[in-house]
């Protein structure tokens, strides 16, 4: 028997109907929204911009340390930038032992280092400043970046899981060695046990191997120069939003995604694959370019990529030191 609801739904005309969807849509957005606005022009908490501003800068330079073939003298404007944010920092009195900082001026002094240990000239304003920084906080230390071979990477993975959770690492180095569809499937299938909403698994994955469709969705995504190309797969997440019944359920795609892509980047490391989750923080065009390269439907939201592959003898990682769980916590007791 068809519900009274769907009976009055079929007499009202579709397009009545969207417009009604989008009215609620909007006013249930808004509220997110105008929070994300407000918090833009109003919050005026320096000290959390400014770590968010040293942490942006000394993860691009650690990410450059450890890639796989290191430019030298790159990142210039970003070393400069990362100086003026540590240096407005410590104007600002803030604590000196903040996580943030102390990486940023221990990525700072490895930057040097590197280009010393290859007798490469830096730019003159980049020289005097590191030594100037250097100098100035010659006790801070932060976390080196790592240097590991591929056994050694994987010690963990047959061990209890504080251990195993605890080594790994985002992967941004490859071999072309081609990694088994039943392999993919068993990491995906494992990826599946991730808790879901009403059990609904609204997660889908997109293997992509194809050079060309690699290459196309590697130069719309912001995050993978230098090690992109050398992906042998990579694993396009999404999730279905008609999984969702209302406007209030719209953030359940992304945070059901959030959990399996997790367990799928402790699958692919329980498989000995090295793996690093690219961002799908773009804009509408090239949301809509992915789509067409992959022929994924409207009714699924895009999340992430990640990119794949079996890793050399040798490789970097960059350390991305953590803050402490009592940094992170409340007591409500
Ligand atoms: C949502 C999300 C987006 C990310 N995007 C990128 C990216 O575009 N490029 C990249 O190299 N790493 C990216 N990462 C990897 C993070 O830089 C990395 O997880 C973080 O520094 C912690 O390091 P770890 O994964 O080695 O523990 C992303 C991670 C997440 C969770």
């Amino acid at each position: 028997m068809e519900s009274a609801k769907n009976k009055l739904r079929k007499l009202i005309p579709q397009k009545i109907l969207y417009l009604y969807y989008l009215h609620t849509a909007r006013k249930a957005c808004d509220y997110d929204l105008q929070r994300r606005v407000h918090d833009k022009v109003y919050n005026d908490s320096e000290a959390e911009k400014v770590k968010r501003d040293l942490t942006l800068a000394y993860h691009i330079v650690e990410k450059g340390l450890t890639m796989p073939v290191p430019r030298p003298g790159f990142g210039k404007p970003v070393v400069l930038n990362l100086i003026n944010t540590v240096l407005k920092f410590q104007k600002l009195n803030l604590p000196l032992d903040e996580m943030e900082f102390r990486q940023s001026v221990s990525v700072l002094k490895e930057y040097k280092d590197f280009h010393e240990q290859i007798s490469f000239q830096l730019d003159k304003e980049v020289v005097e400043k590191l030594g100037y920084l250097e100098d100035l906080f010659e006790r801070i230390e932060g976390l080196k970046q790592i240097k590991v071979s591929r056994d050694e990477y994987f010690s963990d993975i047959n061990k209890p899981f504080d251990l195993f959770c605890r080594s790994r690492y985002s992967v941004r180095n490859y071999t072309s060695q081609e990694i088994p569809l039943p392999v993919l499937y068993d990491c995906i299938e494992l990826a599946q046990k991730s808790p879901s909403f009403c059990n609904r698994q609204p997660n889908r994955v997109h293997i992509v191997k194809s050079a060309e469709k690699k290459t196309q969705i590697l130069e719309i995504q912001n995050g993978n120069r230098g090690f992109g190309h050398l992906a042998e797969t990579l694993l396009v997440i999404s999730s279905v939003i008609s999984t969702t019944k209302d406007i209030h359920e719209r953030n359940e795609n992304h945070l059901n995604g959030g959990l399996f892509i997790m367990t799928l980047l402790n699958a692919l490391h329980f498989n000995r694959i090295g793996a690093c989750s690219l961002n799908w923080s773009v804009s509408n065009d090239k949301d809509m370019k992915l789509r067409e390269i992959l022929n994924i439907p409207k009714n699924e939201v895009l999340l992430m990529i990640v990119s794949c592959g079996y890793v050399p003898d040798v490789f970097s990682i960059a350390s991305s030191p953590r803050k402490s769980a009592r940094e992170i916590t409340t007591e409500h007791l």
